[in-house]
């Protein structure tokens, strides 16, 4: 009895409802919008397994090569101790340290044709180089440039965002960073798939003693984004203290145990703890690709070019916005240099959208980026959020 009298009393407050509410009520129980909306949840679910399980697989490789990049294994090499003493010796500045592999050699020779018509920018660099194919053909090509070889197995192929080689080429860069602050040595860290319209060097970064670190930051002036000071992690520069060297050694511990992109922890990090301090290079000094797609003002010294993710379609991509800089014979085509330079500064870069349409990457990531913002705009829980919100970036990045 009193089941049906509560029916009753459902039914005539249906009645009453006012006919939005009817229709919502109708879409929702829709049979379409139920198979639908079970559908939607089990696609949720087969990515959320699929991305578990590349998580479990990245956190494995990582686990059984760490070895090979430990903290350990470099500091009691004779090649760190030869870089210590190159260092002393020819080093006045800190050094800028690039990794590469045979992979990146393209890459990089186009950053190295951008770079040699800067002067004093090359003696500033050390390239870790990965592989001998790497080793041999840099030295070939570019003698004067300084290298820290480590062979490193685990890296002898192409890799993408979000590998557990990704993990480990990241875990070396942090062991890196630990061995070269104990050692009293500060340092930039920099990334190939950057041009360089002028040389950053030139701002002194490291003589400003009002921070321990600065970074390149991910968003942008003009969207008044709530993703300001959000490390990058493609060019900063580390002050060797103990402070930054508890830093990175927090670092090696969450990337050789957790599924995390580094500039998570980085970001978290910077967000959360007192020391190190952290300071953020302006937008007007290094932006991402993304200035080219503003209105061009504020040309920056240095553009991270992190559009495609694989490396060979990447050079081609550069090439269509005009940052392709060798020649076919592989000499260093220094008019094209200084063109792509003009046109920055002139604020008129062409950006070519194939076929009208932005590209799968630059969607993904755009995609990517305004659910964040979104989630940080949430009152009060987004600001509880924002520094962990990177670390789980891997799991975000759904299309991967
Ligand atoms: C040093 O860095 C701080 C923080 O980024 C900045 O506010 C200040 O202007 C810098 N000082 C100099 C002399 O550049
Ligand atoms: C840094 O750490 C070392 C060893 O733990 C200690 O001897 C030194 O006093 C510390 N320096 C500063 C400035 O705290
Ligand atoms: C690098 O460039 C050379 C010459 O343009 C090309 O033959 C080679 O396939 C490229 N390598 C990669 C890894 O893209
Ligand atoms: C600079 O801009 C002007 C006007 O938009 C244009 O005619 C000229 O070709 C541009 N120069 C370069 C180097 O792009």
């Amino acid at each position: 009895m009193a089941v049906s009298e509560a029916l009753t009393k459902t039914n005539r407050s249906i009645t009453t409802w006012t006919t939005i509410e009817a229709i919502l009520y109708k879409l929702f129980f829709n049979r379409y919008t139920l198979i639908l909306f079970y559908a939607f949840w089990f696609l949720f679910g087969v990515l959320v397994l699929r991305k578990t399980q590349n998580a479990i697989a990245a956190v494995r490789y990582v686990k059984s090569h760490s070895e090979s990049v430990s903290l350990s294994s470099i500091e009691n090499s004779q090649e760190f101790a030869h870089l210590i003493k190159t260092l002393d010796k020819k080093f006045p500045k800190p050094p800028a340290i690039f990794l590469l592999n045979q992979y990146a050699l393209n890459m990089t020779d186009n950053f190295l044709c951008n770079t040699a018509t800067l002067s004093g920018v090359h003696e500033r660099f050390i390239f870790v180089t990965l592989d001998t194919i790497a080793r041999d053909t840099i030295k070939k090509r570019w003698p004067d440039i300084q290298q820290f070889h480590w062979p490193t197995s685990s890296l002898y192929k192409p890799f993408s965002f979000a590998e557990g080689a990704y993990q480990i080429i990241y875990l070396l860069r942090s062991n890196l960073a630990i061995a070269l602050i104990k050692k009293g040595k500060s340092f930039w860290m920099m990334q190939q798939d950057t041009y360089w319209r002028k040389n950053i060097f030139d701002m002194n970064y490291e003589d400003n003693m009002s921070y321990d670190a600065i970074f390149d930051q991910l968003g942008s002036d003009e969207e008044q984004s709530m993703r300001k000071e959000w490390v990058n992690g493609a060019n900063f520069f580390i002050r060797a203290n103990n402070d930054t060297q508890l830093f990175f050694e927090r670092m090696s511990d969450k990337l050789a145990h957790w599924y995390t992109p580094d500039m998570g922890v980085m970001i978290h990090q910077c967000h959360t703890w007192k020391k190190p301090v952290c300071a953020y290079i302006p937008h007007k000094v290094v932006y991402s690709w993304e200035w080219m797609f503003t209105e061009q003002k504020d040309p920056p010294y240095l553009m991270q070019l992190d559009c495609e993710t694989d490396g060979g379609s990447k050079l081609m991509q550069l090439g269509r916005y005009g940052f392709h800089f060798v020649n076919p014979d592989g000499s260093c085509n220094n008019e094209k240099v200084a063109l792509a330079k003009a046109k920055m500064e002139n604020g008129t870069v062409e950006v070519k959208m194939t076929k009208m349409l932005p590209s799968w990457g630059r969607l993904q990531f755009k995609a990517y980026w305004y659910i964040v913002d979104y989630m940080l705009w949430t009152p009060i829980i987004g600001e509880y959020l924002k520094p962990y919100l990177a670390l789980v970036g891997f799991i975000l990045m759904i299309t991967i």
